[in-house]
């Protein structure tokens, strides 16, 4: 780090630091801004604001770049299991075959959930949101394991922690859904893969094992490895930002839920479904609801267009989008929501509102229609997403404990009233 950045403010120059990413990426380091200079910077969004130095995930907008540590989306989409990629994100590099062996084997053990919280799950009423009952019970699992409360970042506690996350995440998930819509539990059964655990859970029923087929376990296997990371995003952020409270993982990720939770993050995938559906019901052209996003004084947004980082496309799109048509063409499926997107996608390439601001398709666009060909419900996708982000959460939750990262805690600048006297009820 030997380059410089100079400020001038009040006729007085300050020199400040600036740092290079391995990618070239560059910051100015502002640290000691306001000491110095008695300024903050003001950035609502952080659309420019770097809030930490990671090697987990790079991302390049511009060219519609997304890595996991080094290895392209492309590649590991294509080539490896939901579990390699969240061992990966996890520690860093692809487990070996011992690595592998005792990281799946540690995800079976801890499937399981403590039979008290049953209890927990049968108050909360049918139509409970399943994010809702997400965000809770991983902060309730905590309580059934009072050592996580206290985890040391490094070495075999984290692991365990670690592993213990990701495989209840998918269990609660599943209950969740039996939960929410009036069907009995499924248990975990160790003999099957990560993706068809989860969907036996999901689908079985009395004395009618779910047969989990295998283009479905490839098609939940790729959406999930899709959604691993995605560094410095609203859910991870939060996450971050409260974990820099030194509060413990369960709580960390369980705040990561509910942010992903909105229509603008993770809740996106669903919104779009709703939106397609509405376009189809309503028979009204695509072109109404272009214009609908277009107009200045309509709140409406095309859902699973846009993004902050990418600006030319969302790679995870593209993927989905040919990963969507696969799957349909091998189940035998047609899906009219499919029509709908594409005839969208089409418009909107040719329309200067959306090319002048780089608005393209983002990975919610089309994962909803992959969660509709494999048998997903609506109220579920968002909590797919949240499953598939938990490594990301996790790995995120460690790096900041292993950089010691200060607490999260920006400025403001004050727009309110000045000091004024106190004012008797009776006076007012
Ligand atoms: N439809 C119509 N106009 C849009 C859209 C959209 N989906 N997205 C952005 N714009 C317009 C926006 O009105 C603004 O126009 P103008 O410059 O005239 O005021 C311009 O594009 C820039 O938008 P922005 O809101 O400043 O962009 P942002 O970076 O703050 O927000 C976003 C990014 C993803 C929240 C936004 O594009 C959006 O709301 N998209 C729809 C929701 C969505 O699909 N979310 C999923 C995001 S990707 C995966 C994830 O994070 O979960």
């Amino acid at each position: 780090m030997t380059e410089k950045a100079t400020l001038s403010i009040d006729g007085k120059q300050f020199e400040l630091d600036v740092y290079t990413g391995t990618e070239n990426e560059r910051s100015i380091d502002i640290t000691n801004l306001r000491s110095e200079t008695g300024c903050i910077t003001m950035d609502p969004g952080f659309g420019n604001t770097g809030s930490c130095f990671s090697s987990i995930t790079y991302v390049d907008g511009a060219k519609g770049i997304l890595r996991y540590r080094g290895y392209p989306i492309e590649e590991v989409a294509e080539k490896a299991s939901f579990v390699e990629i969240a061992y990966l994100v996890l520690y860093g590099e692809l487990p070996n075959a011992e690595q592998l062996t005792k990281f799946s084997s540690a995800l079976r053990e801890h499937a399981p959930l403590h039979s008290n919280l049953r209890t927990h799950f049968s108050g909360f009423p049918e139509s409970a949101p399943p994010m809702a009952i997400l965000s809770a019970m991983l902060n309730l699992v905590s309580c059934f394991h009072p050592e996580v409360l206290k985890v040391n970042v490094q070495g075999e506690a984290f692991d365990r922690t670690a592993a213990l996350l990701l495989s209840k995440v998918r269990t609660i998930a599943a209950w969740a859904y039996r939960i929410a819509n009036g069907k009995p539990i499924n248990h975990p059964n160790p003999n099957l893969s990560y993706c068809s655990n989860f969907l036996h859970m999901m689908f079985s029923e009395p004395y009618q094992e779910y047969v989990v087929s295998p283009v479905i376990e490839k098609a939940l296997n790729l959406f999930l490895v899709l959604h691993a990371d995605h560094e410095q995003n609203c859910s991870t952020s939060t996450v971050r930002v409260v974990s820099s409270s030194r509060a413990n993982l369960f709580s960390s990720v369980s705040a990561g839920v509910c942010a992903l939770w909105g229509p603008l993050h993770g809740g996106a995938n669903a919104a779009v479904i709703e939106m397609l559906e509405e376009i189809q019901q309503s028979g009204r052209p695509v072109t109404d609801y272009i214009n609908m996003a277009k107009a200045k004084n309509n709140s409406f947004r095309l859902m699973g267009f846009g993004h902050r980082v990418y600006k030319n496309f969302d790679p995870r799109s593209k993927i989905l989008k040919k990963q969507v048509h696969d799957v349909l063409k091998e189940l035998n499926k047609e899906d009219s929501l499919l029509d709908i997107a594409q005839e969208l996608e089409e418009k909107t390439l040719q329309d200067d509102y959306f090319v002048s601001r780089n608005l393209y398709p983002n990975v919610d666009f089309y994962s909803g229609i992959l969660m509709r060909a494999i048998g997903i419900p609506l109220n579920m996708y968002t909590v797919m997403f949240a499953i598939g982000r938990m490594p990301g959460w996790i790995s995120n939750w460690r790096e900041l404990h292993e950089h010691k990262q200060r607490i999260s805690r920006p400025r403001q600048i004050y727009t309110g009233e000045t000091t004024r006297a106190y004012v008797p009820l009776e006076e007012r």
